[in-house]
């Protein structure tokens, strides 16, 4: 190819012409190839065809490089699609979680603020960046035991775990897209004035009937995090987002996402307010420039146009995407229901329609959970743990777990927390998933029980 190719095209037509192009390649060196018998069987990954190549390609040929139209694109289909107001996209789910908690730090939110030494009330099945900004921050974790085969937090055990004075949260995450008991968890946060961020990064598109309305969650806590990583429910490569419906909280997010900037100005714009030069803040002078002044201390958590881009083409397909992952699950559950008596099987919250992440199974007693797993990895099919197992048990608590009561604090016993830390593990449902590779899982699970 030569500048030829160029001949009498306008940047916008040479761009269309090269996204095509990309899409082309994308058909013919990105196929997915057939499911052999003995191939390996991922859990979770990438699900796309030519138009998030087309998207990816015109993004990076627009060269713009960091947050732009596309971020600002994507934001607005985000936040039309969950039902939410605002939505700010961050780097990753790990950072959607810190800015979450941060925001709840505020001094804007004056005697609602989270301090240092309030608690918050979480759980230790799960992934740790749910729990990572509460401890690095200085605020105390209080972790409540889960259920078995919800695989999420108690809510019986609520009430038990709350300190008047020093609860000031409760930060959970919808454990592989099955929903937490929201109705219990919000009448609870609001019952005793506390903040919800709903940790959604493992349930995009899950529902739940909350005073008979249809709700995605996420949407109904305070604030709402997800993560764009490839296995998630949709993907950007890196990426993740926060979003509420709160104004204010709307506010601080963007702030401390962007530097802890006061100013409200996209990158590249200036003086969107028209008083760039005439306000007084802090102990500055007045008429100090409002681009350079902050209200906190911030965070750059932002993502580039070309991974808006790529997650713009992934949200058109959101739905068939969440289709696909409840059929999958529905199509192992069926296979392995005559299983009950060696493996728990997993169990959607009443009231919900889970947009499952993965197919939890806990192993009885007699069935070795190391064995199966390692049986099956054998075979190819791929398996995770429900991450941290229980988080509080890893060499990161080491240096604090003799601080109990100081630095984390456990409500209660936390038994089925140790249960499925010991003989938990679960299946991908992806879209990506085909019959044949879902009844080799099926056939295998059977032999190794
Ligand atoms: C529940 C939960 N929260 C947060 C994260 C972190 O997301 P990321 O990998 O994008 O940082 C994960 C990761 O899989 C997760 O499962």
């Amino acid at each position: 190819m030569d500048k030829a190719f160029f001949e009498g095209l306008s940047e916008e037509q040479a761009r269309a012409k090269l996204s095509s192009l990309a899409g082309d390649y994308c058909e013919i060196y990105h196929k997915r190839k057939e499911y052999q018998p003995g191939d390996h069987i991922s859990y979770g990954g990438r699900f796309y065809d030519r138009r998030e190549m087309e998207n990816l390609v015109d993004s990076s040929l627009e060269f713009w490089l960091t947050a732009g139209r596309y971020v600002e694109d994507f934001e607005k289909a985000f936040a039309k699609w969950l039902g939410v107001k605002y939505v700010s996209t961050v780097n990753s789910g790990s950072s959607a979680n810190l800015l979450a908690f941060m925001s709840l730090t505020s001094p804007l939110l004056k005697d609602r603020a989270i301090m240092p030494g309030d608690e918050v009330i979480t759980v230790a099945a799960g992934f740790p960046t749910t729990v990572a900004p509460i401890i690095q921050y200085g605020a105390v974790p209080v972790f409540v035991d889960v259920t078995i085969p919800g695989y999420n937090i108690d809510a019986a055990r609520l009430e038990e775990a709350y300190t008047g004075g020093k609860t000031k949260a409760v930060m959970i995450a919808h454990t592989l897209g099955n929903p937490f008991d929201l109705a219990a968890v919000s009448e609870f946060c609001k019952k005793h004035g506390l903040w919800l961020v709903e940790d959604n990064c493992d349930a995009l598109g899950s529902e739940y009937m909350l005073d008979g309305v249809l709700k995605k969650t996420g949407t109904v806590g305070h604030i709402g995090t997800s993560s764009f990583y490839p296995p998630h429910h949709m993907t950007m490569g890196e990426g993740g987002a926060v979003y509420t419906d709160d104004p204010l909280l709307h506010r601080i997010i963007r702030s401390m996402r962007d530097w802890g900037r006061d100013c409200i100005c996209e990158p590249g714009q200036d003086n969107r307010c028209n008083h760039r030069y005439d306000g007084q803040f802090g102990l500055l002078p007045q008429g100090y420039d409002h681009k350079y002044v902050y209200s906190h201390f911030g965070y750059n958590l932002k993502i580039t146009d070309m991974q808006a881009a790529v997650g713009l083409a992934q949200l058109e397909k959101i739905d068939s995407f969440t289709a696909l992952r409840r059929e999958h699950h529905a199509y192992l559950y069926e296979g392995l229901r005559d299983l009950t008596d060696k493996l728990i099987l997993p169990e959607a919250a009443k009231d919900s329609v889970p947009s499952w992440f993965g197919f939890m199974l806990c192993c009885r007693e007699g069935v070795s959970r190391n064995a199966l797993v390692r049986q099956l990895e054998e075979k190819g099919i791929q398996t995770r743990m429900l991450f941290s197992g229980n988080l509080i048990k890893h060499p990161c608590f080491d240096s604090i777990r003799k601080l109990e009561g100081e630095k984390y604090r456990i409500s209660g016993s936390l038994a089925n927390t140790d249960r499925v830390m010991e003989s938990g593990f679960w299946l991908g449902v992806y879209p990506g998933m085909t019959q044949s590779m879902m009844d080799v899982m099926i056939g295998e699970i059977h032999k190794g029980v």
